[in-house]
């Protein structure tokens, strides 16, 4: 199938909002959440929403396996999002180095709520809810910003927190090699 090129920051397509996913089980939603598959697979990310691709509606991938490097990080299964809507648990927050595959080279530190609950459907409009803690909350909460038009650096709030991989690296922010693939955040986070 098909890898398709994802876009990048800058695309105007990438600050629209998507619609809602109102059919399933058509050839068009199989198909596109193929492309994201192999897309991703593609690019080693370990999330991306359909619009990265040029697709504005609602749907969103993420999934990644164990990592001896972050030991902490439970394995996600690969999983697709539709209509998804996120709902914090508790108020606490925490900052963490994301990238994404449509910001490529670079990574910024961005606070997320640290527990959450999301609800969706999957590519049968089967419900899915789960709750979700560290870095799986955070893949989740950035994937859904995509469908809203939101990019990571927007969520930025400390603008020295935010450059290329080799820079940061050589200013001792982000330890070399560590971060596992693009779209994705290590887990070198701090409390806010
Ligand atoms: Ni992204």
């Amino acid at each position: 199938m098909p890898v398709r090129s994802v876009l990048r920051m800058g695309d105007p397509r990438l600050l629209q909002a998507s619609a809602r996913v109102t059919q399933f089980h058509t050839p068009e939603l199989s198909a596109l959440i193929r492309d994201m598959e192999d897309t991703m697979r593609a690019e080693r990310g370990s999330g991306l929403a359909a619009v990265q691709i040029g697709v504005p509606l609602r749907v969103v991938l993420f999934g990644y396996g164990f990592n001896p490097r972050f030991p902490a990080c439970d394995p996600v299964p690969m999983t697709v999002l539709i209509n998804p809507q996120i709902e914090p648990i508790g108020t606490e927050r925490e900052s963490a180095w994301e990238g994404c595959l449509s910001v490529p080279g670079m990574r910024g530190l961005v606070p997320r709520h640290t527990h959450i609950v999301y609800r969706g459907l999957d590519a049968e409009g089967k419900t899915i809810q789960r709750e979700a803690s560290g870095y799986h909350a955070r893949v989740v909460q950035h994937e859904c910003d995509h469908l809203d038009g939101i990019l990571y650096p927007s969520r930025i709030e400390e603008r020295d927190q935010f450059g290329f991989v080799g820079e940061l690296e050589a200013a001792g922010r982000l330890a070399t090699g560590a971060l596992p693939c693009d779209d994705t955040a290590n887990t070198d986070s701090r409390r806010s």
